[in-house]
């Protein structure tokens, strides 16, 4: 019997529906030849649905998403909602109701995409950020006090429990052991690099620190690098060769992989999986929902479909997901002449047709 999987599907606003579309095609173009059976179910979640409804996530929303086995996801985000409103109530809900305690976003340069390092190309630029997901600033911890006078006070508290700590870090170097430079046959060692604000931040890097040494003992074949995160942008620009898989807390991770994503050609491109390694995970192109690009079929749609072949990898189907990335890397190479909304030189549908073609 060939294998099948039921995905939940949020293309969500702006261009997200567009992006997901061809994430879709393509996904399916390479289901078919690999033999597998691929099953969409679509949810109307997003800012649209919130304006007519007045609603972020319907009552029951998370318990029939953890039916899946897997969430795509296009962007999150209107021009007429008040920051903070769906990307609290439906993103992040779902990273955390679902437990996606791992963000993995690759910092991948493909052959052919333009770099705005001087000097640096894809053998430099072919790493990865482990991004914790589940606590940090984003738990949400704190508060105002007397707001409006000019005794205000504002508390927005960074949170961890060491549990937290520790199964971000065993991930981490499990993938360090599975994905690292020496794992993939490009480099000498498989490295793992903590990243953090151990000189401020110091009750908070007490712990990461410890638990990073406590259990980086048991993967003596994974060796051990501490950063800071300032220092960390430096070298992500100036001698960004130096890194294999970064693990660092959530609100570095974001910060960061905005930085690793303009380095491999911006968000076009760039793609990130939440990751649950016991449940539901959900895979998404890192960037917004572009409301400047929306509806003009010119946005990049690689992202979306990397997220896809995430999806695939995380789910057991290598091949499929790998027959993906080459499909990409095709296209790339023949016909885009840039990863820039507007300057690709095909449109957004015309990607994903190529794409499904050099899949097939
Ligand atoms: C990301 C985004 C989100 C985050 C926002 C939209 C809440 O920036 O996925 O990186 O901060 O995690
Ligand atoms: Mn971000």
């Amino acid at each position: 019997m060939a294998q099948s999987y039921n995905i939940a599907v949020i293309p969500g606003d702006g261009t997200g529906p567009e992006v997901i579309a061809e994430g879709l095609k393509v996904a399916r173009a390479a289901a078919s030849v690999e033999k597998i059976s691929l099953d969409f179910t679509t949810f109307d979640f997003g800012g649209e649905r919130f304006m007519k409804t007045g609603e972020v996530l319907p009552e029951g929303a998370i318990e029939e998403l953890k039916k899946f086995d897997a969430i795509y996801l296009g962007a999150i985000g209107h021009p007429d909602v008040k920051p903070g409103i769906l990307e609290k109530g439906i993103l992040l809900k779902i990273r955390f109701a679902l437990d996606q305690y791992i963000n993995l976003r690759p910092v991948r340069l493909y052959p052919g995409v333009e770099c705005p390092i001087k000097g640096k190309g894809p053998k430099e630029i072919d790493y990865c950020c482990i991004r914790e997901n589940s606590g940090g600033m984003y738990t949400g911890m704190g508060g105002l006090s007397r707001p409006g006078t000019a005794d205000e006070v504002a508390i927005q508290n960074m949170v961890y429990t060491y549990e937290q700590v520790a199964r971000c870090l065993r991930y981490a170097f499990d993938y360090a052991r599975t994905h690292g430079k020496k794992a993939r046959g490009v480099g000498p060692e498989n490295t793992l690099a903590l990243v953090g604000k151990s000189n401020v931040l110091t009750y908070m890097y007490e712990l990461w620190n410890r638990v990073f040494a406590e259990i980086g003992a048991e993967y003596p074949d994974v060796k051990r690098e501490y950063y800071h995160v300032d220092a960390t942008c430096l070298y992500m620009i100036g001698s960004p060769e130096m890194f294999d898989v970064i693990v660092t807390e959530n609100m570095f991770g974001d910060i960061i992989t905005d930085l690793g994503a303009i380095t491999q050609g911006g968000l076009g491109v760039a793609a990130g999986g939440n990751i649950n390694p016991e449940g539901v995970s959900m895979f998404e192109p890192i960037g917004g929902t572009a409301p400047m690009w929306t509806g003009k079929n010119a946005i990049n749609p690689l992202a979306a479909i990397l997220a896809g072949a995430m999806m695939l990898e995380t789910l057991g189907e290598r091949s499929a997901a790998s027959r993906i990335e080459k499909g990409v890397m095709q296209v790339i190479e023949k016909d885009m002449k840039s990863m820039e909304a507007g300057k690709m030189g095909i449109s957004t549908t015309e990607v994903g047709d190529r794409v499904s073609k050099y899949v097939s």
